[in-house]
């Protein structure tokens, strides 16, 4: 199997990830933050472990900034959700995930005001577009850093600036960047992460980074192992917002997984390998790149083929796994022209190679050429 759906989840993952996996299962599976005992502390431990690594990787000395989250989704909908209250303005961009998309567009129903910034035909947004739309009310601008879409790369850190200067918050979704590209605090005051995609971890992990000092509304509560005689959510970070038995053995191959990546080098290797990925599909015959990728994932329109039936025939004939559609973003696919159409996306990660992405470029023209 030819496996290029890495936007989506990486796989395969590291043998460090799933060794550290095993042995948590074996070896450590007691409930963080619960109870004195060895096994809990061992697991706590692990918990407080990756909460370091990712806070090293983005440049923050506070891992109790790092909150844990099941996925990206979760992220965003804590910050965007913990932020806005009635009456307040956020801006988002047209390229934005569903993720983003309905969680704001199920907040206008508590009267907060969705403001979208239109990204150009590359899929990128101009930050001036976004200072124009900025009022005294606006709180919040979310922005997705690569789009899984196209590959293009937003100018967050001047987007971040600006927010800044107008006293907005600026929210990352770094689904697709974290792991990929330098982040660091000049991209966001809060930042979502999936654990499971270019950071190796498994599926069920993604965190929210949120700067000290800014106070979200919780989006869960229950228990935190701490403060159980109140009958309130504590304000103390990270257990606000952890409400419930964490994923601690996810957490625990995640700690591996940001190891892996600082390790090996995977931000030079899925940069050579999204260069390759490129220069291939743009030799393919009645298949047109869309947007402006740079790095990681390519979205193709096949002239005169429908993109599913094309992914089904790789995926059966050539034992390629590619994904196609709408890619949960249907409004990026209307700015770039694509919502009828949708797009055959090619997404690379640190497993695959260049023979990989040479033979899956001669196996889609076959296929377009059949
Ligand atoms: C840009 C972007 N944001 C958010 C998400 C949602 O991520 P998750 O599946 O981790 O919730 C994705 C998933 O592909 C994504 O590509």
């Amino acid at each position: 199997m030819i496996y290029l759906d890495n936007a989506a989840t990486t796989f395969p993952k590291p043998d460090c990830v799933i060794d550290a996996i095993t042995d948590f299962l074996k070896n450590c599976g007691g409930n963080p933050s619960r109870g004195g005992h060895y096994l809990s502390a061992l697991s706590g431990e692990k918990v407080f472990l990756c909460r370091e690594e990712l806070a090293s990787l983005i440049g923050v000395d506070t891992p109790e900034q790092i909150v844990f989250t099941k996925n990206t989704t979760e992220a965003l909908n804590l910050a965007i959700k913990g932020i806005l209250s009635r009456g307040d303005e956020v801006i988002i961009s047209s390229m934005e995930h569903n993720s983003v998309l309905r969680t704001c567009v199920d907040l206008e129903k508590e009267g907060i005001i969705l403001k979208i910034a239109r990204a150009d035909s590359r899929g990128i947004v101009n930050p001036d577009e976004v200072l124009s739309m900025i009022t005294n009310r606006t709180k919040l601008i979310c922005m997705i850093h690569i789009s899984n879409v196209t590959g293009s790369v937003n100018p967050v850190r001047e987007i971040c600036s600006i927010a800044r200067k107008n006293g907005v918050l600026m929210l990352l979704d770094a689904a697709q960047s974290g792991g990929v590209l330098d982040i660091d605090t000049s991209c966001g005051d809060m930042i979502a992460f999936a654990g499971h995609k270019a950071l190796y971890g498994p599926m069920g992990t993604g965190a929210l980074y949120v700067r000290k000092g800014i106070t979200l509304d919780t989006l869960t509560e229950g228990g935190t192992g701490s403060f159980s005689e109140s009958a309130l959510m504590p304000d103390s970070f990270p257990e606000r917002f952890e409400a419930g038995t964490l994923n601690a053995c996810g957490i625990a191959g995640l700690y591996e997984g940001i190891k892996f990546v600082k390790r090996e080098g995977v931000k030079e290797k899925e940069h050579e390998l999204g260069k390759f990925l490129i220069e291939q599909m743009s030799a393919v015959r009645r298949a047109k790149i869309i947007g402006s990728p740079s790095v990681g994932v390519v979205g193709l329109s096949l002239s005169g083929h429908d993109c599913v039936d094309v992914a089904t025939r790789l995926d059966r004939e050539h034992n390629i796994a590619s994904r196609a559609g709408l890619h949960c973003s249907p409004m990026a696919h209307r700015t770039l022209g694509t919502i009828t159409s949708g797009l055959l996306r090619f997404s690379t990660g640190f497993f695959n190679t260049k023979e990989e992405i040479t033979a899956t470029a001669y196996a889609l023209q076959k296929v377009l050429e059949n």
